[in-house]
């Protein structure tokens, strides 16, 4: 729905730097003109999965033109050892190797290939250590780098032993890279005394920020570190630019150079952490109708030889294992196990994409049992409106939309017709097959950590009537600075381009929450809300003063500040008078989302601010030859509430969706036998092309409006689009599905590519045909 009664607020503008982005004159880190006299860095990294360092020879690497400086984890000034939620990460290889890739040292020389080319002269002699380098192995050997969580309601056991119909598996879904277009960069800058500057692409400056200090040794307030914009982050870049930000500190600081870290693509994907990639073992009682009366859910996940994030990520992962669905009887355990491979961390959903994925994997396989379409069996399993409705984690539904919701895309995307044209396409084609899925999305806003749930802004006005506002979040493509900007104008009443949002800078919002979450409007948006009110306080009671009118009888629009029917005095004009008449024109502002809470020992309460609904259909053809595909159609409704801007919001819908279709089809991460990752580059990893987009792609916004006093009443859609790509992974199951009469529950793991599609249909045609021959014999 538009916000129709505002000027700037629910307007499709464009992105503030679109202008930039299309005339390749957006500055991202790299593009800063370098200061004389910098540095570039490059590292070494680590040959072997898990190894003890018997000797590290850097001789020639310290002897290789242009090197200036070597280090390694002895020249860690401060802290040796890292980490966003343990300290568990030390800055370089301390004496083992934890995966292949791992940073065992670092040098800065006069130019990036002179470094490149000198970090790879390293002579390292290992002695190999038992390596773990599955989830399924980590689990196994009960090798955990957090403990189990588990979570449960009612006799599980007792629900399933009763239950009419009782199907038990497992299945696995891969990882994926966040393949950022810019990659992994941070320059570092030193100043006066202990001063250091660091510029960085990272979601999270303040965290750099900390991390640069403790590796420093030295207090925070002596590192600034700002970021103009990402390239894309994903994820990515919420805690795992420390790598790059603290290398490139530690080396200004020694050489007292300004130092430049630039990954390059395949040393960023062999040093860091992906989406988890996770096993999942399920039981699942349920009745004639599909209604899934108990369920159990054992999830793997990799998380690599690190904490990270991992904690919270598998949380979130828990959190969506209902997606739109009532579990009434469940038990979840969630293994984080600990594997010698890259230490994996957010990707946009956050562990959501995991847990949704499982449950759907789950409900499609009853509807194949019960020879339903799945459509009708995710029905009978959705959320009530005034029952059935508390999740597994105890927090009431109090916003569910979904009814509506997949009924209008049901009728929209014409499920029905093309359900039955499909099937007739079917019965007649003997190699190529179609298949089709409407799958709905539940996803929590909020982080669930609560305390991440604040943010802040500083709002300046300047005697020309120009504002410059500068708020904790980061912007990384998503249009995050465009919709802040467009709250502030909004709220003092002037155009769009009035206003400027300044890059971010730990300097001016201190202690500022990741860009993540989807969170970044709601908190960013309200604080430069509070903000711009807190001066339109200020100034309105000037203005009553000085004009003689009522306070409340000013208001801010058209670019004019009116005062009742005494004055109307242009914008610009009317902050020159207020300058003069000695009235601060500037202001920071505060948010703290409200209502939620949470036990992170019971793993209950209301950790999000509310939902977000969406529902994807897509339709795919598979040529069962060759296991190729093709998404033919998609059509999407998503509930973004009442849209700041609708067109970034759509942008965002088709982002998020193709780039969760590319993570279940063609994104296929794989480690060889020793540990090495072998998909380090587009070569071969491959992400949605243009050419990838299905030829008839329908995004529409849902008409709603947040049930919660949201920022304007808009709803967060930074990642919740992303796990909708999962119809078009259960579009392809559902052509497998075809050849064994949409009987055989065909055990696809995602990435569904060629091979595994192959793979599957091989199995599904030996099932049906077992089946057939049994109603021979009989
Ligand atoms: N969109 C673009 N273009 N680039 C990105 O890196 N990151 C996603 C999403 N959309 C991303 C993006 C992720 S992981 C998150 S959490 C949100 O944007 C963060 O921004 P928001 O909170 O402002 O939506
Ligand atoms: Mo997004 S995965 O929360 O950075």
């Amino acid at each position: 729905m538009q916000n129709t009664q505002h000027r700037t607020v629910g307007q499709s503008l464009f992105h503030e730097s679109a202008h930039l982005h299309v005339t390749g004159r957006a500055t991202y880190t790299d593009d800063i003109p370098e200061r004389q006299g910098t540095l570039h860095a490059a590292m070494g990294l680590s040959a072997k999965a898990h190894a003890k360092i018997k000797s590290m020879d850097l001789s020639a690497v310290k002897a290789a033109p242009g090197v200036i400086a070597v280090i390694t984890l002895d020249d860690v000034p401060g802290d040796k050892y890292l980490g966003p939620f343990l300290h568990d990460e030390p800055v370089f290889a301390d004496g083992e190797t934890l995966y292949v890739g791992q940073p065992m040292f670092a040098v800065a020389a006069t130019s990036h290939d002179l470094a490149r080319r000198a970090a790879k002269l390293a002579k390292v002699e290992y002695e190999d250590l038992p390596a773990i380098l599955t989830a399924q192995q980590g689990a196994e050997e009960k090798a955990y780098v957090l403990p189990p969580v588990h979570i449960a309601r009612g006799d599980v056991e007792a629900k399933l032993a009763s239950a009419p119909h009782r199907h038990d598996g497992d299945f696995y879904v891969g990882g994926q890279e966040q393949f950022y277009l810019e990659g992994q960069i941070a320059y570092a800058l030193p100043g006066e005394d202990m001063d250091m500057h660091v510029y960085c692409s990272t979601q999270h400056p303040s965290e750099m920020q900390f991390m640069v200090a403790h590796a420093l040794g030295q207090p925070v307030h002596g590192i600034k570190v700002e970021c103009r914009r990402m390239g894309g982050g994903f994820g990515g870049k919420e805690t795992q630019s420390w790598y790059f930000a603290t290398v490139a500190a530690i080396l200004a600081r020694r050489t007292g150079k300004p130092v430049k870290l630039r990954a390059d693509r395949d040393d960023d994907m062999m040093i860091t952490g992906k989406r988890h990639d996770f096993r999942a073992l399920f039981d699942v009682g349920y009745n004639d109708d599909g209604r899934i009366l108990g369920v159990k859910f054992q999830y793997q996940l990799r998380c690599g030889f690190s904490a990270d994030l991992s904690g919270p990520v598998g949380d979130r992962q828990i959190f969506h294992s209902d997606n739109a669905y009532y579990l009434d009887t469940f038990d979840i355990l969630s293994i984080r196990a600990k594997t010698n491979t890259q230490s994996n961390t957010a990707f946009r959903g956050f562990g959501g994409p995991q847990g949704i994925i499982a449950i759907e994997y789950v409900i499609d396989d009853i509807a194949r049992k019960l020879g339903k379409d799945p459509l009708e069996v995710r029905k009978a399993n959705f959320y009530g409106k005034t029952e059935r409705n508390v999740t597994p984690y105890q927090m009431t539904v109090e916003d569910n939309v979904i009814h509506e919701l997949v009924g209008q895309l049901e009728e929209s995307s014409e499920y029905q017709k093309r359900r039955a044209e499909i099937d007739a396409f079917n019965a007649t084609s003997p190699v190529l097959k179609k298949g089709l899925s409407l799958v709905p999305v539940k996803f929590g806003i909020s982080f669930t950590a609560t305390q991440f749930n604040q943010a802040g802004a500083l709002l300046h006005i300047y005697t020309d009537g120009s504002v410059l506002i500068n708020h904790g979040g980061t912007e990384m493509g998503q249009g995050l600075n465009t919709k802040v900007a467009q709250v502030v104008a909004e709220e003092l009443g002037v155009d769009f381009n009035r206003v400027r949002v300044s890059a971010t800078d730990t300097s001016k919002v201190p202690n500022t929450s990741a860009t993540a979450a989807s969170t970044g409007t709601d908190l960013n948006g309200k604080a430069a809300q509070d903000a711009a009110v807190k001066i339109k306080t200020v100034l309105a009671e000037f203005a009553a003063t000085k004009y003689g009118c009522a306070a409340d009888e000013v208001k801010f629009r058209d670019n004019h500040v009116v005062c009742g029917d005494k004055a109307s005095v242009p914008f610009d004009e009317f902050v020159r008078v207020a300058y003069t008449g000695r009235v601060p024109l500037w202001s920071s502002g505060f948010y703290r989302t409200p209502k939620i809470h949470y036990d992170f020992a019971t793993l209950t309460g209301r950790p999000f601010f509310y939902f977000v609904y969406g529902a994807a259909c897509s339709e795919v053809i598979v040529d069962t030859l060759t296991g190729e595909n093709r998404i033919t159609r998609s059509d999407i409704l998503y509930d973004a509430g009442s849209s700041i801007n609708p067109a970034i919001d759509i942008g965002q819908i088709e982002g998020g969706f193709i780039q969760g279709a590319g993570w279940l089809t063609t994104e296929e991460l794989w480690w060889n036998k020793d540990g090495k990752l072998m998909t380090h580059a587009p070569s071969t990893y491959k992400i949605p092309a243009v050419s990838d987009c299905p030829p008839v792609l329908n995004v529409k916004l849902f008409e709603n409006s947040n049930a919660e006093e949201s920022i304007y009443r808009s709803k967060a859609l930074g990642e919740p689009p992303l796990p909708l790509g999962m119809a078009v992974f259960l579009a392809i199951r559902d052509a497998i599905a075809s050849l064994g009469e949409g009987r055989v529950a065909p055990p696809l793991n995602a990435p569904a590519t060629a091979e595994s599609i192959l793979n599957t249909i091989e199995i599904v045609q030996a099932e049906a045909r077992a089946k057939q021959l049994e109603k021979v014999t009989v």
